[in-house]
């Protein structure tokens, strides 16, 4: 018997179905409400309310889970890569070698892009935030590949645009970042691996012999992988709002690259560190710090704590702490902040405040610590967050037009002036 939720209007009773996911989260289905009683609902920020069924990512707040198609993060993070994690998010099976190879191999054809791409990259000063140009580029491809504007096209065109999109990621990335620093750009060595290819792109300089360090490479793909999908965040549910208007991949991902931008998402990590740096350049006492944060009046929050979803731990910020730790000793960089980082950590998990509130660090709290580590720069750490989350948000993309979903339309409450006459300007 098919459960049922009763909603009492103006002593009416509405019945609404219950649906239960495969890990048994419950939803009150009000696909019908609107018009059965001519009442919306209202929830702010999307907190109660969910936009689809997915079988891409299940997280667990409390318990702090997060898995990828059902396996848990903690086991792709130590045996997988981000090549391979990619291809289970977008295609749902871990590849098998032949699968693998040949998706590795397509991916090494299309690393390189449109020369023209270049005019887009020089149009841009190099004071341009590394984020914006990405986001440019990505949504240029629709210029040099139009028939991605048909979405439904085929399943051999939209396997062409996944793997160009992942490909040319890297490409951009490393683009954006010569730009801001004024320095020729350098073309994709497919001789490397995913990682390498994208540090030897950001940092080899002309007529030198750039060598990858393997450490920094492997550091990177698990960085990637902790990044890759996050559910219904808010920037893949702005890649999932903009591809139900059939819009393109390109400008659906371009979408979700603004959106990541901001600072209370994708853009924390970036913010994380410039806190960390403020604390040490402060005389680093966190005790100070911790209460700017508490003090509503400070407008001062702490940077990579807090989460819409979990409210124990997040599983990735665990992962990340312990890589920073291992990375830092193996390149044998001592990081002040790293301290500051974990002092912070420490107080704050100890505080009233922050435990009634359920804050913790999350994924964006210590990503920043290895980013810096490997040399990448501050303006680049949420650029190496989009890198990450792309095979996400290609993956919720590709669900949302294969579920043929419809277009996103939510309702309002309208809260200004009645009906009111024209009044000319003269006798106003
Ligand atoms: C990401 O959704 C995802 O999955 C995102 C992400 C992903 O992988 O896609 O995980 C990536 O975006 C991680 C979050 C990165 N952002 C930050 O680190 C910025 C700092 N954190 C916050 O601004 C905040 O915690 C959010 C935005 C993450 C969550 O905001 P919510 O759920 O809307 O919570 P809220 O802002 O309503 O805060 C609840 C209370 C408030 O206090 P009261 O009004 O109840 O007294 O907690 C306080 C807030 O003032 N609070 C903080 C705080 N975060 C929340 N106080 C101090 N420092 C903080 N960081």
């Amino acid at each position: 018997m098919a459960k049922t939720a009763e909603l009492i209007i103006d002593g009416k009773t509405y019945k609404l179905p219950i649906i239960e996911g495969t890990e048994h989260e419950v939803a009150i289905d009000i696909g019908n409400l609107r018009d059965e009683s001519g009442v919306v609902t209202l929830d702010l920020g999307y907190k109660n309310t969910g936009a689809t069924k997915s079988a891409i990512t299940f997280l667990d707040g409390d318990k702090g889970i997060l898995r990828y198609r059902g396996y848990a993060i903690e086991e792709l993070a130590a045996n997988s890569n981000f090549l391979e994690v990619a291809y289970l998010l977008v295609f749902g099976e871990l590849p098998t070698d032949e699968q693998y190879k040949k998706f590795t191999d397509d991916i090494k054809l299309h690393t390189m892009v449109h020369e023209d791409t270049r005019k887009i990259l020089d149009g841009f000063p190099s004071s341009a935030h590394p984020m914006g140009v990405l986001a440019s580029m990505f949504c240029a491809q629709t210029a040099f590949y139009p028939e991605s504007l048909d979405p439904n096209r085929s399943s051999e065109a939209t396997y062409l645009s996944i793997v160009r999109s992942l490909a040319k990621m890297p490409t951009f990335a490393a683009w954006a970042y010569k730009n801001a620093v004024g320095h020729p750009v350098n073309y994709p060595d497919n001789s490397l691996d995913y990682c390498s290819r994208f540090m030897k792109m950001l940092y080899a300089l002309p007529a030198e012999q750039y060598q990858p360090d393997p450490v920094v490479a492997d550091a990177l793909d698990k960085l990637l992988i902790l990044h890759a999908d996050h559910e219904q965040n808010c920037s893949t549910s702005t890649v999932r709002i903009v591809g139900s208007s059939k819009a393109s991949i390109y400008s659906s991902i371009s979408a979700g690259i603004n959106a990541l931008w901001g600072p209370l998402h994708g853009g924390a990590n970036q913010e994380v560190i410039l806190m960390l740096e403020q604390i040490k350049k402060d005389g680093g006492d966190t005790d100070k710090w911790i209460a700017k944060a508490k003090d509503k009046n400070s407008g001062f929050r702490l940077m990579g704590f807090g989460h819409r979803v979990y409210k124990n731990f997040d599983p990735r910020a665990k992962i990340i702490k312990k890589a920073a730790d291992d990375v830092l000793k193996k390149l044998g960089v001592n990081d002040p902040v790293l301290d500051i980082a974990m002092k912070l950590e420490e107080v704050a998990l100890r505080d009233s405040y922050f435990i009634e509130r359920k804050l913790y660090p999350n994924v964006d709290f210590y990503s920043g610590i290895i980013y810096r580590a490997l040399g990448i720069p501050v303006d680049m750490f949420t650029v190496m967050f989009a890198m990450g989350r792309l095979p996400g948000w290609i993956a919720q993309w590709k669900e949302l037009r294969e579920n043929k979903e419809p277009i996103g339309r939510p309702r309002q409450i309208y809260t200004g002036q009645n009906l009111r006459p024209y009044v000319p300007i003269k006798k106003r």
